[in-house]
Order: structure tokens, then sequence, then C-alpha cells
């Protein structure tokens, strides 16, 4: 079986590119917000390396940027292939980077070795995929998937009470009219991300390569808990409402209600804790936690993040202190195409890899996408499984592999889709 290889020095430079691109004084890592001038600013070296490549490229309305390189087979739907280039704050250089620059080289090896597919193949970069802005992940995809619309935009806030709708309007995107950024299915034939791991399944077992059968769903809930501020030394210990305690409480009831060991199983978090007023002589007044619950069972997924409005509501009546919530995201898991995963497998064997198939424990572009055209996913190995964070690393050699094997399984689904 012949093959296109990535070229490895070309990718190591895209990735460097977009790793040099970091607020400043930010600290370590990538911190390159959701619908910031920062990520348009890395939208933008998308859509200039595409237009080099003579690809018509456009903005939708929801900011995702798209490239189309056009089909030898008369009007036929289009295949697509890409990520996000935002980040968590002190995130990785990997996350959603990787699939960026994997496009990009798959597009730069189908113009170079003058490739002919039948179909359209698309590049697509999706606007907004972090939760950890606005709460809710995948907005770019959501938005061409239909799952978020306007009316969503403006109560979705970030912590400085800036709203999704305003953050996309001071980034020149009208909020009021994502609607036109609504992919039409029937324009549609196959997508494909590839992504780093952000486990360890594929380094524990010595992998190169996975084929992704299921990504998890996630509910995502803000709690705000409401005691009493007033002074450490002079309150005795029966006469307190402590938020800070509560909260301690609760955090610790959320990691309880976790099931099972693995990705398959849910997985709760509290990732964040805002407590006032903050002063070490002073009992804490409020506390607002966000909690993460993860899941590829819908039903567990949503009755574990029922429970912990349930349990949590009554530890802090046990206490005496208020207890508020309010459901800031809520995706189920979605399974994968089948056949579309073989196709993937098959391109991993061309180039000698037998890949191991596994679930996403993360959300993904893919998982929104998947509910307008079939969708599948790739991964490559997650150095000790670390992701959201600085030292998120990802072997270069690795993504090469990862790029060859994606420019593969995007022929064999342009040969074998009609
Ligand atoms: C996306 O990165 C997620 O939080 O799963
Ligand atoms: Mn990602
Ligand atoms: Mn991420």
């Amino acid at each position: 079986m012949t093959y296109l290889a990535a070229d490895r020095a070309r990718l190591v430079e895209s990735i460097d590119t977009f790793g040099a691109m970091s607020e400043q004084d930010a600290g370590p890592g990538i911190t390159r917000l959701a619908y910031t001038p920062l990520e348009r600013a890395a939208h933008d070296v998308f859509a200039e390396s595409m237009a080099a490549l003579g690809l018509a490229v456009w903005v939708d309305a929801a900011g995702n940027t798209l490239a189309e390189r056009f089909g030898a087979g008369g009007a036929k739907p289009a295949i697509g292939t890409g990520s996000h280039l935002d980040s968590v704050p002190n995130g990785g250089a990997f996350d959603g980077i990787v699939g960026v620059c994997a496009a990009m080289e798959v597009a730069r090896l189908f113009v170079e070795h003058d490739v002919s597919h039948r179909h359209p193949m698309r590049f697509v970069v999706f606007a907004g995929e972090e939760g950890a802005r606005f709460g809710q992940a995948c907005t770019g995809s959501r938005i061409a998937a239909g799952l978020t619309g306007p009316a969503d935009l403006p109560v979705k806030q970030d912590a400085d009470g800036v709203s999704l709708a305003d953050a996309m309007a001071e980034v020149g995107i009208d909020p009021t009219a994502v609607g036109d950024a609504r992919w039409a299915p029937e324009e549609w034939a196959a997508f494909v991300e590839l992504h780093i791991e952000q486990g360890s399944v594929l380094e524990t077992e010595g992998v190169k390569l996975g084929v992704v059968d299921s990504i998890s769903g996630s509910t995502r809930l803000l709690i705000r808990i409401t005691g009493r501020a007033t002074h450490s030394g002079g309150t005795p210990m029966h006469l307190r409402a402590d938020a800070m305690a509560a909260a301690a409480e609760v955090v610790s009831l959320v990691e309880s209600l976790a099931g099972g060991d693995d990705n398959e199983g849910t997985r709760t978090t509290v990732g964040k804790i805002d407590v006032g007023p903050g002063s070490i002589t002073t009992i804490a007044g409020r506390a607002s936690l966000w909690v993460d619950v993860r899941g590829t069972d819908v039903d567990r997924q949503r009755n574990t993040a029922r429970e912990i409005i349930r349990q949590g509501a009554a530890t802090c009546a046990r206490r005496g202190v208020g207890f508020e919530y309010e459901q800031l995201a809520d995706t189920p898991p979605v399974r994968l195409r089948d056949t579309l995963r073989e196709q993937l497998a098959a391109s991993c064997r061309d180039i000698g890899v037998e890949p191991r198939v596994l679930t996403s424990g993360a959300s993904h572009d893919a998982q929104q996408v998947n509910t307008v055209t079939p969708s599948g996913m790739m991964f490559v190995p997650s150095k000790a499984g670390i992701s959201h964070d600085a030292a998120e690393w990802t072997d270069m050699d690795d993504i090469t592999l990862g790029t060859t094997a994606l420019a593969g399984g995007l022929l064999r689904l342009d040969a074998s889709l009609p």
C-alpha cells in the first residue's frame, strides 16, 4: 500500500508557531482562550497558510475557519478534518493544535503530490472548543451542528462577567447571526479529527495510534454556597455558617459519587473554587464550585449530576448554609460509526500499526459534528497522560505518524464513500 508520508519538519514548524502564541504574562504553557483576539490571530495563521496553497478559505458566522480543496468527482459532499486552536488557561501546546497542524500538513501533502480526490476536502479550525472560559465546550462546532444558537450566547459568562455574545462581538463576530454557520448535512460526507489522547492508555500499552469508539459526555454545574462571613476568633464553632467548610464537604461528596476506574466510568471533578472574602481571619461567607461530570453512559452521567445536587443541598442544609446551582452545560456521550473507524484503523495498518480502539474521556468537536455527518477520531499518545497543563507533551514522531495515518484515512474514505 502506498501512502503519503507527513513531513516532520513542517509539522514541528507549525506546532512551534502556535506554541509561541500565548497571552503575555499569563504564566507557563499556552493561554489562548476562546473568542479572544489571540485565538483569532491563530485562526489567521491557519487561513494564511491554506490560502498560500491556493485553497478557498472562509470564516463562518461562528468564527470557525474553513479551507476547501476542490474534489474531482463533481458535486459531491465534503470530507473534513481539523480541530481547535483555543486552549485552557496555562494549557499545553498540543491539545487541538495537533489536529489543526495535521490538517494543514495533509492539505500540503495533497497539493504537493497533486493528489486527486473525488470529494472536496475541507480543513477546519473550530472556534471556542474549550469549556474553560464559558463553561460550555465546543461552541463553534456546536453552532455548526445546530446545538447552540443565538439565544444561548448572552447567558454564558466568563469569570469576569463577560458574556459569550459580548466576547464574540469584541472579536468581530455577530452573535445574533451565528445560525448562518449551521452545516447542511447534505454538504458533508464525513469528518475526522486527529487529537492527542489526553490519557495514558496508548503510552502504557506502547501503541502509537488509537482509533476512538466513543466520546464521553459532560454535565457541568456551578454550585454557589452562601454562609456568613464573620470573625474567625470571635465566632464560636457552633455559631458558624462556614461556606468554605461546606464547600470542602461538597468537594468530597463529588469525588465519592464517581464510578468506575477507567474512562468508561463516571468521572467527577471540582476543578475550580472561588471563596470569599478570602482572609485568614474571616470565616468564608461564600463559595462557588465548578463541577464537571463526565461519562460514556448518559443516564449515569446525568443521574450523578442530579445526586451531586440532591446530596449537596442536603449537606448545606445540615450545615446551615445556602445552596444554589446552575447547569452550565450538558453534552451526551456519543458512539462513533464503526464503518468510519474501520477505514481509519485500516489506514493505521497500511503504515504497519495495529491501532488500539479506545474511548475518549475528553470532549471534542468531532462529538458535535457527528450529529451532522459521520465522524471519526484518531489519537496519538500523551506523555504520562497529562493534558490541560503546560507539561502536556506528544513526541513529534508520533504526531508525524498520526498525520500520515490521517492523510491515508481521508483518502480511504474518499475512495469508499459515495
Ligand atoms: C475539552 O478539552 C475537554 O475539556 O474535554
Ligand atoms: Mn482538544
Ligand atoms: Mn482541551
